[in-house]
């Protein structure tokens, strides 16, 4: 360019610095561009194999793939041991991504009642429009889910099982090893979303892919949404084509706030775990409830299920009210802000059924613990004798 231009040329040129492999940033930069240039399209498509081949990565555009996005996924690959990554704007968009790549007519998706709401919506609205079947099970009753699934499906369909390690709102436990065995008997994939078991649980288990919602513990802080599915190279791969396809893209600046989060994640989840489970034990013995839904109990259904399959039980938890309203009791509440999401630093409560059961019949919300009754809860890293001092006052015994 000449030394003579315009402003108006030469800010869209700025000098740039070079930085040597031996004197880099303590923090990647943010790759904050759309658009990668070519020093020449002449054998670029020679060169794009050649880097490929040598597991090299080309950038050219930022929906297909950008630096600080791809250092997100490498990283989320490590935390949770699998061959491949793929981050998305969204938990939903990995979970709608996921599915309309692996599914097409004739195939039937597997999902169970308890699970996170969308997940079920999508089945029914936006599969079904494709011409993709699904079928609902209790995740607390799988022998009904597999003498249904015994017999195939016709045309040579293919079943995809998707649940969470424990579920959205009520926290029951999927028998992980269980369903991967039926999975495997049938001939079905496994999807499983891990949102609220972490990016560090649920390793050894044989599930094809596991997605999370990034939105909660990982980034941590409820500053971004994102999504992420992880398993072996050739399904990520798959995946990807079609999230490119539906422009399922993560912002790099936010992609660098989830590595950010991920950095205190282990610190947090751990604490917040530790908190859920005293929380869980005052809530447990106190007159004003009348079920606590937490893992990490005792009396918890699913707790020796998941001693087995998981290290920490999360900082969420449901509780069934004996004499009030979830609606009641949330108003009451100081410390815990009323909305939706989890995973983050504060704590916070819902009332599960005008946001998670509105599409279930009246014996699935009751079977489901989805009812007027029932609060979810999401520790956060407030003090916890605070948090115990509130719900108590919420409670009605202060
Ligand atoms: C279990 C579970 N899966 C998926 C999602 C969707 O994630 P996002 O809100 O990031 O789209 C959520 C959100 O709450 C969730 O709880």
């Amino acid at each position: 360019m000449s030394e003579n231009g315009k402003e108006s040329t030469w800010v869209n040129h700025p000098p740039r610095v070079k930085l040597q492999d031996w004197n880099l940033p303590s923090v990647s930069p943010i790759f904050q561009a759309a658009k990668f240039s070519v020093d020449s399209l002449q054998g670029w498509n020679e060169r794009l194999a050649k880097a490929r081949e040598s597991g090299e990565e080309v950038f050219l555009y930022s929906r297909i793939s950008n630096p600080t996005v791809r250092e997100l996924e490498l990283l989320l690959s490590k935390l949770q041991g699998s061959e491949d990554t793929l981050a998305l704007g969204s938990g939903m968009a990995a979970i709608s991504a996921t599915l309309i790549a692996l599914l097409s007519p004739g195939d039937e998706l597997i999902l169970f009642r308890e699970s996170y709401q969308p997940s079920r919506t999508i089945a029914r609205t936006l599969l079904s429009r494709f011409g993709i079947r699904h079928r609902f099970f209790s995740i607390s009753r799988l022998d009904e889910c597999e003498a249904a699934l015994q017999s195939p499906l016709p045309n040579g369909g293919k079943r995809l099982i998707f649940f969470e390690g424990i579920t959205n709102p009520v926290c029951r436990v999927a028998d992980v090893g269980r369903l991967t065995a039926l999975a495997q008997k049938i001939n079905a994939m496994t999807l499983l979303d891990g949102t609220f078991t972490g990016v560090h649980q649920l390793r050894e288990t044989q599930v094809d892919l596991i997605l999370h919602s990034l939105t909660k513990y990982a980034s941590g802080h409820g500053d971004v949404t994102a999504g992420a599915v992880l398993g072996s190279k050739v399904l990520i791969d798959k995946i990807r084509e079609t999230a490119i396809l539906l422009g399922a893209t993560l912002d790099p600046h936010a992609a660098f706030l989830i590595m950010r989060g991920l950095k205190t994640y282990p610190l947090r989840y751990t604490a917040q775990s530790k908190s859920a489970e005293r929380v869980a034990r005052f809530l447990e013995s106190h007159v004003g409830v009348s079920q606590v839904f937490y893992p990490g109990l005792e009396k918890d259904p699913g707790h020796l299920l998941a001693r087995t399959q998981l290290n920490e039980m999360g900082g969420m938890l449901a509780i069934e009210l004996k004499n009030q309203s979830a609606e009641e009791f949330v108003s009451r509440l100081k410390l815990f802000s009323f909305t939706v999401s989890l995973g983050a630093t504060e704590s916070l409560a819902t009332p599960v059924l005008p946001l998670y059961g509105c599409d279930l019949s009246e014996s699935e919300k009751r079977e489901s613990s989805i009812h007027e009754k029932v609060v979810r809860l999401s520790i956060g890293l407030e003090d916890t004798e605070d948090l115990i001092a509130d719900l108590a006052q919420a409670l009605g015994t202060s």
